[in-house]
């Protein structure tokens, strides 16, 4: 069975999307499914934004093919590991968590990077274009940390 990881922010046009094209690029595909989701319904059925779509094919990833969802409570049995982006989607899905086990999944993404500091990974959706480049770089650094983690855990 693969272990399964999902990305959670706001919107899933603009954080989470990267944060699953560039995880899933770091792991291999037969043990680990990467999946996103927001907590808003906006943006369902929706390819990511483009700036999003701009800075992953920069960095060499496609993650055009991508399509927003909503989180559901059912993703709390279907997947191991919730990472979301910033501690207004901690709360937002925390509410939704019915059991110990379940609010257990769901982890800050930068807490693997900087241990309890509880660091936001800003929402750049009305932001500068820079704001995408600092959003990958920082998705990328935490992403090989958590990649290397799940590998040493799971093989
Ligand atoms: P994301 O950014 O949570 O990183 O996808 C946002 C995208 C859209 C909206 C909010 C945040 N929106 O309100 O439409």
């Amino acid at each position: 069975m693969p272990v399964k990881i999902l990305m959670v922010c706001l919107g899933n046009i603009c954080r989470s999307p990267l944060a699953e094209g560039i995880l899933e690029s770091k792991l291999p595909k037969e043990n680990f499914i990467v999946d996103s989701a927001g907590t808003g319904s906006w943006h369902v059925g929706h390819a990511p934004d483009k700036r999003s779509i701009a800075v992953a094919q920069k960095n060499g990833l496609c993650i055009d093919g991508q399509k927003g969802r909503q989180f559901k409570t059912s993703d709390f049995d279907e997947f191991d590991y919730i990472y979301v982006m910033d501690n207004s989607n901690y709360r937002d899905i925390i509410h939704l968590a019915k059991t110990p086990e379940h609010k257990s999944k769901v982890n800050l993404i930068l807490n693997e990077l900087f241990p309890d500091e509880n660091v936001d990974v800003p929402d750049p959706y009305y932001g500068a274009v820079n704001g995408f480049d600092n959003v990958y770089q920082m998705l990328n650094e935490v992403a090989e940390i958590i990649a290397k983690k799940l590998i040493e855990k799971h093989s």
